[in-house]
């Protein structure tokens, strides 16, 4: 624990900030698994631009997950040790991927991006001027997931209008 560096805190103390970095914490680890077996289990047209796509955001999640452990050993706090709290803590939840068609998909991650947006959009809020380093963290990634819903919205339209394209030519 960072003593001299919990001290910088202003206006707001470690375990709040740790609460809300572990409820975050949660999110990363069940996005980065939602992910991960989107990858394994989707079907349907283009899923090779998917596939790359729900990799890269995969990758992104962890390395979000460990930079949030991290800031969360430096304030003096534990990581949730056990994936049963993953649960309990989550702000955005889990969704499994039970329809596992290309579309189905990527707007369950649209979705799931727009809610990350949210909750670091508020972390920011709160951390700003009161735990500079925490706000530089959540500003780092509040700026990933507004790329990745970018992105999941760009591959979900082009594909949107391939299928309409086939369609009219069938026609
Ligand atoms: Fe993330
Ligand atoms: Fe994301």
């Amino acid at each position: 624990m960072a003593k001299r560096g919990i001290s910088i805190l202003k206006g707001i103390d470690s375990d709040t900030v740790t609460r809300l970095l572990n409820k975050a914490y949660a999110d990363e680890w069940l996005a980065y698994y939602q992910y991960f077996i989107e990858t394994k289990v989707v079907k349907g047209i283009m899923k090779d631009a998917a596939i790359a796509e729900l990799t890269q955001h995969a990758a992104d999640e962890l390395r979000h997950a460990t930079m949030i452990a991290d800031r969360i050993v430096q304030l003096g706090g534990t990581p949730l040790l056990s994936p049963k709290e993953w649960y309990t803590h989550t702000n955005c939840g889990y969704e499994a991927p039970e329809d596992a068609n290309v579309l189905p998909i990527l707007e369950q991650a649209i979705k799931g991006e727009q809610c990350a947006i949210s909750i670091y959009s508020e972390l920011v809020d709160i951390t700003r001027e009161k735990d500079i380093v925490t706000y530089d963290m959540v500003s780092q990634i509040l700026a990933d997931e507004v790329e990745h819903e970018e992105d999941l919205q760009a591959l979900y339209d082009d594909i949107h209008e391939f299928i309409a394209e086939i369609k009219k030519n069938l026609d």
